[in-house]
């Protein structure tokens, strides 16, 4: 233990040190109100040095004048109650700033037992202060906000207590702050079906705040009972075990998605059930949903059409027209109804009948899609086009049939006649052949004379010819009426030989040889090897190819177009095909429905029958056969001649 003077001697040097280098303020002030001493912390906050501060009046110096009285009043309890004080004033700086302070005050009196000196140790409590208001501050805003938000916000305590609940709340559950603040817990006020999961997610929430969802829907039961569907967002409070919960009404919302939905599913029903064949495309000629009987009429999976250009499955012939068609209909203009010929999956092409017009579909008031809806009339068409051919080939049987009759009849009416004429002109022919040299002889004796009001010098030549044109005239008659016998099957032979179809062509192509060496240098016959033969007349179909052959001639505008025959089976029809093609000038679409007509001709002026290809049509009908045309104007003709094969002998 050290002795008392030592202590002394600390007290008087080392106090002094200590309360110099003291980082809190000290002051000591006498009884006259003076200042005795500062300590370096607080000269130093206040700006002055300390021979500036010491004997100046304390209160008036240093403390603001509002605070000069209650600060007397202070020190004047300090004295009467002999006790130590604590109180909190400013002090102001040289520069006039004020700094709050706490001041722990002590009186120190005289032996004699009067006052002697006061100190004062303060400690600068500004920045505190100045904090302490600004978190206030920030409180308030918070509050604000919480308070003033439009969603629905309460603050949960980790033991799911509600501590905090805004007007927005308790609007949605119906409950008063009073009743909910500290007292229920948020478990109260959701359905039971979502509880487990929800209380689930508050504890997760608070081991792993990234493991529980930050938004999610539930059904919040309010006052009433009544179920309302909440739109959830909760995060946690950084630095707590609370978190904050906002809500949102989401009930309307449900309500309008949940109408909708339905309404969409009944849409997709008429879409998908529907009998026709349904399509969306969108703007750019995209398809962007089909229905399932589209899909089955045409073989495809919705993969294989959805996603491609709707004009890919158009045949080509049509695609311009058919864009066309949907450019209108995005424009919302009227269109008609449109066949449009389609490729189904199997490389087949189906008639579908789009309607007129179509439906826009519109997103946000832009038109975004049409639907376009179709019937598949490709078997209608078909039947139809039967039809339509049968009847044509009925009407015709039936034209031939009258026909036949009508001209057996009048072809036996001139017949007889016309052999007179023909008879009486051969003997005519030779008469003149007798008178001709008396009357050259009658001339030379006599001079020259009239006959029928001709110079005998003149008509003698002419003679001869006239009775050379009753001959000829005669004949045509005969051909033609030769012509109307074989149409009407007069002396027509019996159907019972076994023909060999290049055989009859072969005797064809030698009776016309002479014509076809003068219309064509490019002649040419490809005779099909191992052909079944026909049951039929011979005769007849040799007359069939000389008819045939004769008119490709014909149609020949010079030597350097061709004439090509061929002969083949058609294992499927188990039939002959003759096919004479030619590139003559081809027949009028108008023609070609007139010209199996007896008469039908337009080569009238150069001695045209137009029986040559209904008397073809006869006997191929006759033989259980067919002949169809196929020509282009300008480039040629195709004669397709079709005769049932003999069945092959046992
Ligand atoms: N190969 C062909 N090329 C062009 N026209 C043809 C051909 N075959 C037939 N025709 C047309 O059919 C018509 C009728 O033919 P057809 O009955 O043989 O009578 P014709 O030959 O006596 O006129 C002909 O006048 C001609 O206009
Ligand atoms: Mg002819």
């Amino acid at each position: 233990m050290r002795g008392e003077g030592n202590t002394g001697q600390w007290k008087e040097r080392d106090v002094n040190a200590i309360v110099q280098a003291l980082p809190v303020f000290f002051v000591a002030i006498d009884a006259e109100g003076r200042t005795l001493v500062m300590n370096r912390a607080m000269l130093q906050a206040l700006g002055y040095t300390l021979d500036e501060v010491v004997g100046k009046d304390y209160l008036s110096t240093f403390v603001p004048e509002a605070e000069r009285r209650m600060l007397s009043e202070v020190f004047e309890r300090l004295v009467k109650s002999r006790k130590p004080t604590f109180n909190r004033n400013h002090v102001l700086t040289r520069d006039g700033r004020e700094l709050l302070m706490e001041w722990h005050g002590r009186p120190m009196f005289k032996p004699s037992g009067e006052l002697d000196y006061f100190f004062g140790v303060g400690i600068d409590v500004t920045e505190q202060r100045r904090a302490q208001e600004a978190l206030l501050k920030a409180e308030e805003t918070y509050r604000t906000i919480f308070e003033t938000t439009g969603t629905a916000t309460i603050i949960i305590e980790e033991d799911t207590t509600i501590s905090l609940a805004n007007a927005e709340f308790t609007r949605l559950c119906g409950y008063s702050k009073e009743e909910i603040e500290g007292k229920k817990s948020w478990t109260e006020f959701f359905v039971k079906e979502d509880l487990d999961k929800m209380i689930r997610y508050h504890h997760l929430r608070r081991t792993d705040p990234d493991a529980a969802p930050r938004n999610y829907e539930a059904r919040l039961v309010d006052r009433k009972g009544d179920v309302r569907d909440v739109f959830i967002t909760v995060a946690m409070i950084p630095g707590t075990r609370k978190s904050v919960a906002s809500f949102l009404d989401i009930t309307e919302r449900k309500r309008m998605e949940d109408a909708l939905r339905r309404s969409e599913s009944k849409y997709r029903f008429l879409f998908e059930k529907s009998t026709v064949l349904n399509t969306i495309i969108d703007i750019n000629g995209t398809i962007l949903d089909v229905n399932s009987l589209f899909l089955e009429k045409l073989g495809y999976s919705k993969d294989e059409v959805v996603g491609k250009d709707a004009l890919d499955f158009v045949v080509p012939e049509q695609r311009e027209r058919v864009s066309a068609f949907l450019e209108k209909d995005f424009k919302g203009e009227y269109t008609p109804e449109i066949e449009v010929d389609i490729y189904a999956k199997d490389g087949s092409v189906r008639t579908i009948l789009f309607s007129s017009g179509a439906a826009l579909l519109y997103e946000k008031d832009l038109p975004t899609g049409i639907l376009i809806t179709g019937i598949d009339i490709t078997d209608r068409k078909r039947a139809e086009e039967l039809a339509r051919s049968q009847q044509q080939q009925l009407l015709q049987a039936d034209k031939m049939a009258t026909l036949g009759i009508l001209v057996s009849g009048v072809a036996h009416e001139i017949n007889n006649p016309n052999n007179f004429i023909m008879l009486n002109a051969k003997i005519l022919s030779r008469v003149w052949d007798d008178i001709a040299p008396i009357l050259e002889e009658h001339y030379k004796s006599h001079g020259d004379f009239t006959l029928a009001g001709m110079l005998y010098t003149k008509a003698h030549g002419r003679i001869a010819q006239l009775i050379a044109g009753i001959s000829e005239g005669a004949q045509r008659i005969q051909r033609i009426v030769q012509g109307l016998k074989d149409f009407a099957r007069q002396g027509g032979g019996e159907l019972d030989q076994s023909v060999d179809i290049n055989e009859v062509v072969r005797s064809a192509v030698l009776i016309v040889g002479n014509l076809i060496k003068k219309s064509t240098d490019r002649f040419s016959v490809r005779y099909g090897e191992g052909l079944p033969r026909i049951k039929g007349n011979f005769q007849q179909l040799e007359q069939v190819v000389i008819n045939l052959i004769t008119n490709s001639c014909q149609a020949l505008p010079d030597r350097g177009r061709g004439i090509f025959l061929s002969t083949s089976y058609d294992e499927d029809s188990e039939s002959i095909v003759l096919e004479v093609r030619d590139e003559g000038t081809g027949i009028s679409p108008e023609n070609l429905k007139h010209i199996l007509d007896p008469f039908f001709t337009t080569k009238r002026n150069s001695g045209g029958t137009g029986l040559g290809l209904s008397v073809s049509y006869r006997i191929i009908k006759d033989h259980g056969g067919d002949i169809s045309f196929s020509s282009e104007l300008g480039k040629g003709t195709k004669v397709t001649v079709r005769l049932p094969a003999e069945p092959p002998s046992p």
